[in-house]
Formats: C-alpha cells, sequence, structure tokens
C-alpha cells in the first residue's frame, strides 16, 4: 500500500474529497477573522457586494486557471509549470511561479500557526473557564500576558505544527484526504451551532445591519482595494495550494465546477462568521473593533458575560484551530511535493519543513517585525505577484488551444468568457491591488 503511494502520483479518493480539502485551504483566519470586520469597516453591505465582485472577476478566473495548471502538471507547483513551460516552448524562468509559491506557504505558515496556537490556548481557557469571572479589562489583559509570554506561544505553536505534521506526514490521501473528511464536517457543524447560539443569544438584527446595510459613501478607492486583496487571501490564491490539490484532482472532473463550488462555500462560511461573531459583540454592548483583539479580547469578553459562555466559547476557539489547521496543511503541501519529487522520503520532507516553519514560528514569537514582515510581504506582494503571473502565463503564454483542452466541459461561450476576464479583468486588478501594497510598504517606511 505505500509502496504503490510512493511510486504512483495520489489522486483524492473523489470529488468530495478535493472539494473539502480546498475549502478547508481556503477557509481559515481570514474567513472567520479579518472578513466580518473588514466588511464592517468599508461600508457593510456595499462592501460586501464590491467582495463578491471580486471573487467572481478576479478569484474565481485566477483559481480555475491555477488549479488547471496544477492537474494538467500532475506535479508540485515548481514542476508542474515548468513542465507546461516546457511543452508551450517557454523559458524555464516561469517556474518562478512555483518556487515562490513554495516559498510563500513556508512563510505565511511560520506566523500563520502562532496565531492558531493562540486559539489553541483560549480553547483551554474558554474550557477550564479561566476567563469567565473577570472584569472586561482583565479579559482583555489576558491577551497582552499571553502576547508577552513566549514559553506559553511556543509550546502551543508546537503543538499546532506537531498537528499539522502529522497530518500531512501521513501523505496526500490517508493523511490530508482522511484528515479534511473529518474536519470540515466538524467546521460546517460547530459553525452553525454556534450561529443559533449567537442568534438566540445575541444582538442579531444589529449584526445584520453592520454587515449588510449598504452605505455607499464607506466604499472608497481603498475599500475596493481591500474587497480585491482579500478575495486573494480568502481563496488561497497565487502560491500554489490550489495548484497542488488540483494535481491530486480526478481526471474526469470539470475544474470550473469544482472552483465555483469551493468559491462559494468559502463566502457562505465568512458570512456566516460575521453573523456569529457580532451578534455576540454587540449583545455585550461592546465595539466590533479591528485586529487581533476582535477575537482574543472582545469575543471572550463577551463570551465571560454569557449563558454557556465557556463551553460555546472553547466552541469558537476550536472553530478557529480546525480552519487553521485545514489551511496549514495546505500551506505546507506544496513544499513536501516539491522535495518528494526531488526523491525525498516524504516523512523527512514533512519533518525539515516544519523544523524550518518551527524555527520561524519561534522568531515571529519573539520579534513583532518578523511577525508583521512576513505576514505583509506574504499577502501584500508574494501572493498578489503570483496571481498575476499565473493569469499572464495561461492567459497570454499557454496558448489557447492547451488551455481549452484542460478546461473541458461547458459552452464555448463561457469558456471564451472565462479566458477574456483572465486575460484582460484579473491581471488589471490585480496591478492595481499589487500597486497599492507597494505604495503602502514604501510609505511605511518613509520612502515616499
Ligand atoms: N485562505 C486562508 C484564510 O482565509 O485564512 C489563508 C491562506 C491559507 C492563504 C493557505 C494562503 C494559503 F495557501
Amino acid at each position: 500500500m505505500s509502496n504503490t503511494q510512493s511510486q504512483a502520483y495520489p489522486v483524492w479518493s473523489n470529488r468530495l474529497t478535493y472539494i473539502l480539502a480546498t475549502t478547508g485551504a481556503a477557509v481559515g483566519l481570514g474567513n472567520i477573522w479579518k472578513f466580518p470586520y473588514i466588511a464592517g469597516e468599508n461600508g457593510g453591505g456595499a462592501f460586501v457586494l464590491m467582495y463578491l465582485l471580486c471573487i467572481l472577476l478576479l478569484g474565481i478566473p485566477i483559481m480555475i486557471a491555477e488549479v488547471m495548471l496544477g492537474r494538467k502538471g500532475r506535479a508540485n507547483p515548481i514542476h508542474a509549470v515548468l513542465a507546461q513551460a516546457r511543452a508551450a516552448g517557454l523559458s524555464k524562468g516561469w517556474s518562478f511561479i512555483g518556487i515562490m509559491g513554495v516559498a510563500a506557504g513556508i512563510m505565511i505558515l511560520m506566523f500563520y500557526s502562532v496565531v492558531a496556537g493562540w486559539s489553541l490556548e483560549y480553547v483551554v481557557q474558554s474550557a477550564s473557564s479561566s476567563y469567565m469571572d473577570k472584569t472586561p479589562a482583565d479579559v482583555a489583559a489576558g491577551f497582552g500576558e499571553l502576547a508577552k509570554d513566549g514559553s506559553r506561544q511556543l509550546i502551543w505553536h508546537s503543538v499546532f505544527l506537531m498537528a499539522t505534521a502529522a497530518i500531512v506526514g501521513l501523505g496526500v490521501t490517508r493523511g490530508i484526504g482522511n484528515a479534511v473528511n473529518i474536519l470540515m464536517p466538524v467546521l460546517f457543524l460547530l459553525l452553525l451551532s454556534l450561529l443559533v447560539y449567537s442568534y438566540q443569544n445575541g444582538n442579531f438584527s444589529e449584526a445584520l445591519n453592520f454587515m449588510f446595510s449598504a452605505d455607499f459613501s464607506k466604499l472608497t478607492g481603498d475599500s475596493v482595494l481591500v474587497a480585491m486583496g482579500h478575495a486573494f487571501f480568502t481563496l488561497s490564491l497565487g502560491m500554489g495550494t490550489v495548484m497542488v490539490y488540483g494535481s491530486y484532482m480526478p481526471e474526469n472532473q470539470s475544474i470550473p465546477g469544482a472552483v465555483v463550488t469551493v468559491a462559494f462555500l468559502d463566502t457562505l462560511i465568512a458570512l456566516i462568521a460575521g453573523m456569529t461573531i457580532f451578534p455576540l459583540v454587540f449583545a455585550s454592548g461592546l465595539e466590533p473593533g479591528s485586529g487581533p483583539g476582535l477575537l482574543f479580547e472582545t469575543l471572550p469578553i463577551a463570551f465571560s458575560k454569557m449563558w454557556g459562555g465557556a463551553f460555546f466559547g472553547a466552541g469558537f476557539f476550536l472553530l478557529i484551530s480546525i480552519a487553521a489547521l485545514s489551511s496549514s496543511i495546505s500551506l505546507i503541501e506544496p513544499g513536501i511535493s516539491w522535495l518528494e519529487k526531488l526523491g525525498i522520503k516524504r516523512m523527512a520532507a514533512t519533518i525539515g519543513l516544519t523544523v524550518l516553519c518551527w524555527i520561524g514560528g519561534a522568531a515571529s514569537i519573539y520579534s513583532a517585525e518578523v511577525f508583521d514582515t512576513l505576514d505583509h510581504l506574504t499577502s501584500n506582494i508574494m501572493l498578489p505577484l503570483g496571481g498575476l503571473l499565473i493569469a499572464i502565463f495561461v492567459g497570454w503564454r499557454l496558448g489557447y488551444t492547451r488551455v481549452r483542452k484542460e478546461v473541458s466541459g461547458g459552452s464555448n461561450m463561457l469558456f471564451n468568457l472565462w479566458f477574456i476576464v483572465l486575460r484582460f479583468v484579473a491581471p488589471i486588478g490585480v496591478m492595481l491591488v499589487f500597486y497599492e501594497s507597494i505604495k503602502n510598504i514604501l510609505a511605511s517606511y518613509g520612502i515616499i
């Protein structure tokens, strides 16, 4: 069994596993923590509309291209792009897309695992009622204490990385496939139970109002860019994750159909997360706030005042941990798949990359600068650049016929529509996001 696995390139056992794995990669801290508050801050419903448009015009077209590259290449992002470039008589340099993707995955995991570690700590704190009888100020201060406690963060960071490594080390179908088949249904159930809890105990109408009443005056040029950037991050685009998962996709499956399903689920979960978090925040008379404070300061205060707060608080932080775990396995997989292709055993590759992530994570625990640099460099530069290159590579360089063959099914008209969007709309959109990110970075260093 393990012998056949090491020889043949793995394939997900069915379509559902592919969908769950990719949805697991997409659904993460971006959905549960970031989306709700950026929606609230940028004009609620007006922003949500803008974001949906970005998912449609930018996210889905690029995701189809990225999955296609993986499935056609049946290899890790570096070798998949290399094979396509060779077949189309293009420069080997295009494999830079894959190289940057593998690096971005490792770099994101270096801080993602630290944040996931915080939520593990809050699972325990909630379940043991440790913040239940405290004043709001003390509950909020608890997070500050954790942020200063390097060794406690290091322990959780290690636990989370070991869980990630244990799953990934087992292999694509036995490890990741089996894990997502359990984790994702648990995630859906937890989210729905928390939504009901929130509906019964929170201020649902104020939350609805905050998230969906369209205030177009708050929708500035900047918020359009925030929507675009987030569409990217939330679908895990531009870094080889959806490419490597696509490489394990069965041959006869429609790529656009699968991609639309994943994008739909990802958006739905982000909306439900908002409708779970804000009713609790408003019912406790708190401000929606932003940044890590929303999850680790404001929500514990809300739970500390509520009926069943310890139980549902633990459930909520477990939900975040699971969402983070199903993303973290996707962050490390492109690198592992690449090392395997170089002849390194999967277990050894897993251990090597995990140690690397552990070191980077330890550095970001002890240095906020390392944490922020990893975050900004990946989300603001590497992901949009990867997406841009993917759109150009598939839209402009591979050639219509080659691409049409792989993205089969569907009418010619739909295909052509996608191809036009991929060629024109997506690159321009990404370039705008990219331009803005660079401007912000230069401004933050006082260069412009
Ligand atoms: N999509 C994840 C989220 O919304 O939290 C973040 C992410 C995961 C980005 C995996 C990139 C990635 F490869």
